[in-house]
């Protein structure tokens, strides 16, 4: 196998109406990334690509559309690695940048492995990204979240609709945090996740998706993979370097996916759930929420295989 790509548009309960606009949108989101590698570009380059059109879709937790903090604020989280180098770039807790992901990717560039906050938007000013008004990373619908209190993190307990559960996952949340996985034609392997956290958040939380290991994880030749889910338990398990090494012990991508969310459940009673792709090219797409929006392509498909719950392309 050669050239491969798999994004995902998050893990919960995508009522009936979003669960389309989810697969259209990672449906889009692999096509961009598919363009990348199917003119030569890396592996990292792609799954950029695949991100930026994820983060200004507002069907998701990313980007414009995010959901907002406990005081109506976005602060986002994205990291990326290069499978090759082990180069990592992380940002956490932004408010003024369009596209973390092309933060993330810069920071990956630098000698930084993770930076948070106005330093973070500091390096982007110094990178030549340009910072944005948040409001343009705010949605009415999110708005309207916010506004009812929906999704809002339990006061008590510090958990978002319960112990063990998660508003990215479980309650009307509709949409998630992004992520993709791909392989180039030189066998570079690289992994990308980018999010708004969990509504209703504490200003300042960061989930598992800035954290190598947790929300992404790239190494040659073992593989890639993309977390969504429980930020938390997601770092307590360090789940993505888990899933690599499952592939590691020689399970299949789709088998390593699987064990990982096994684990997630029997061990911390969480939900979530990743996409996995081996060096091969290989694709593993596993959760125990209602619903997971993803989409992949590879060699030889003419266009990507979307799904999301009910919503799914004939198969490829
Ligand atoms: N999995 C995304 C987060 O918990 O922030």
């Amino acid at each position: 196998m050669g050239l491969a790509l798999i994004v995902h548009g998050g893990a919960g309960r995508f009522v009936t109406a979003r669960q389309e606009p989810a697969r259209e949108g990672c449906r889009a989101a692999a096509a961009a990334g598919w363009e990348v590698l199917r003119r030569g570009g890396t592996a990292l380059a792609a799954v950029e690509a695949a991100i930026i059109v994820l983060e200004d879709d507002p069907e998701f937790d990313a980007g414009r559309g995010s959901f907002l903090n406990a005081e109506g604020r976005v602060q986002m989280d994205a990291g990326v690695m290069d499978g090759m180098t082990l180069d990592v770039g992380s940002v956490a807790c932004v408010e003024r940048v369009r596209h973390p992901v092309v933060l993330a990717g810069a920071v990956l560039r630098s000698p930084h492995v993770l930076l948070v906050g106005p330093g973070a938007e500091k390096f982007a000013v110094e990178s030549g990204i340009p910072l944005c008004d948040p409001a343009e990373l705010v949605t009415p619908e999110e708005t309207e979240r916010w506004a009812s209190g929906r999704g809002a993190v339990d006061d008590e307990t510090g958990d978002a609709g319960g112990r063990g559960q998660h508003p990215d996952t479980v309650r009307d949340t509709e949409h998630g945090t992004v992520g993709a996985v791909a392989v180039d034609g030189a066998g570079r392997l690289a992994a990308a996740t980018s999010t708004g956290g969990i509504a209703g958040k504490h200003p300042g939380r960061i989930g598992d998706t800035p954290l190598v290991g947790c929300g992404f994880y790239a190494e040659h030749p073992i593989g890639a993979v993309s977390s969504t889910g429980d930020g938390e338990a997601f770092i307590r398990m360090m789940l993505a370097r888990r899933a690599a090494g499952y592939l590691e012990a020689g399970l299949t991508a789709q088998a390593a996916a699987e064990a990982a969310i096994r684990v997630l459940a029997d061990r911390v009673g969480a939900q979530g759930g990743l996409i996995v792709l081996d060096a091969a090219g290989h694709f593993g797409c596993a959760w125990n929420t209602p619903e997971m929006a993803c989409a992949h392509i590879s060699e030889g498909m003419a266009a990507p295989y979307a799904r999301c719950g009910d919503a799914a392309d004939s198969e490829p």
